[in-house]
């Protein structure tokens, strides 16, 4: 089969694409065929190894597995002997955070809770956009208690996690403002009620008070959008933030304030499926969507992603069923 290959952290510039043998289940395992992934953030953490407490969980000093990729869509293979949950020829979709070979046309996996059976009617490129920053969305906006009508700021609505963040946000009648670095008309598309082009004016000084502020890229801190807050309004970023404050801060917003910084740990992939599927099918979310490559033409790809550049989700089509 071809897959992508790498055999240590580093940047990307190190994969290769090759011809590697069909991975084989053992009796606890599926295999699964790979219709589509995509090359995105969470694959970086895990083919960099960075931040390095990464490392923990996919491999040290070398990565446990040598081929990248963590969400896809596909169907199954083979089932092993002892597998009752699955059927050969189920179409599934999911993510596993620490990596399963999905940058190939098979893998193999038995973490059946990060997968689920693939509702009809939704095209594969369309689900494959749909799982990784879904799921980091739906997992920190489920830790907000937010009712219709509550306004949150979005920094980043370009992003993959940012412009999930908005839809699924919008379903739930939040009134979002989002920040972008360009690139407005796509933010404004994704159903934003106000649009900030980063580029052009100082979210900081947009004059508005939010329920809730989520940095789905990272880049702000809690002390510079505190202001931005309601009274109880609370503060998430997707990283860590500049000395890991982030956790830490959201310890001590426990016991001190009421502005407070959250920091969850997203780990619930069936229940970002769950939230998801409806949606698409109901028409209330279209994942944003970079481009499309085949695995053969990935390579550039991967530099490009490592950049922070991309526009929402860049899909790897590894088949063309
Ligand atoms: N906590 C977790 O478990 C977890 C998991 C996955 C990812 N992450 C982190 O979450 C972040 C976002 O991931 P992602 O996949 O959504 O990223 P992404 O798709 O790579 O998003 C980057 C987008 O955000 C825009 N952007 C960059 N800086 C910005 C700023 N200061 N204000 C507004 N927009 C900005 C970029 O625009 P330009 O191209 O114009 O710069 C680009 O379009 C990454 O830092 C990633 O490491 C965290």
């Amino acid at each position: 089969m071809k897959a992508a290959f790498r055999d240590q952290y580093g940047s990307a510039d190190q994969i290769t694409i090759r011809e590697m043998p069909i991975p084989q289940p053992s009796s606890k395992e599926i295999q699964i065929q790979v219709i589509a992934t995509t090359i995105n953030r969470t694959d970086m953490a895990v083919i960099t190894g960075l931040p390095w407490i990464m490392r923990l969980f996919v491999g040290f000093p070398n990565p446990k597995s040598p081929i990248p990729g963590t969400d896809f869509v596909g169907i199954i293979s083979e089932v092993g002997l002892e597998v009752k949950e699955f059927q050969k020829g189920e179409k599934v979709w999911g993510f596993i955070d620490n990596g399963c070979g999905s940058h190939a046309e098979y893998f193999c996996t038995s973490s059946f809770s990060n997968l689920q059976k693939m509702p009809d009617g939704i095209p594969w490129d369309q689900a494959a956009g749909s799982i990784e920053g879904v799921h980091y969305a739906y997992n920190f906006i489920n830790k907000l208690e937010l009712n219709a009508g509550d306004e949150v700021l979005v920094i980043g609505g370009t992003g993959a996690i940012g412009s999930a963040a908005i839809q699924i946000l919008k379903s739930m009648d939040i009134h979002v403002t989002a920040v972008c670095l360009g690139h407005k008309d796509r933010v404004q598309a994704l159903g934003t009620d106000h649009v900030i082009d980063g580029l052009e004016e100082d979210f900081t000084a947009c004059g508005k008070e939010f329920d809730a502020v989520f940095d789905a890229v990272g880049k702000s801190r809690f002390k510079t959008c505190k202001p931005l807050l309601k009274e109880y309004g609370v503060y998430i970023s997707s990283e860590l933030g500049p000395h890991g404050e982030n956790p830490l801060l959201a310890i001590k917003s426990v016991f001190i304030g009421k502005k407070k910084v959250n920091f969850p740990f997203p780990v619930d992939v069936r229940g970002s499926l769950e939230k998801i599927a409806p949606l698409i099918q109901e028409g209330k979310f279209t994942p944003l969507i970079d481009r499309q490559v085949k695995l053969e033409e990935a390579i550039e790809s991967y530099a490009y992603v490592q950049s922070g550049q991309k526009i929402g989700n860049v899909i790897l089509r590894i088949s063309e069923k």
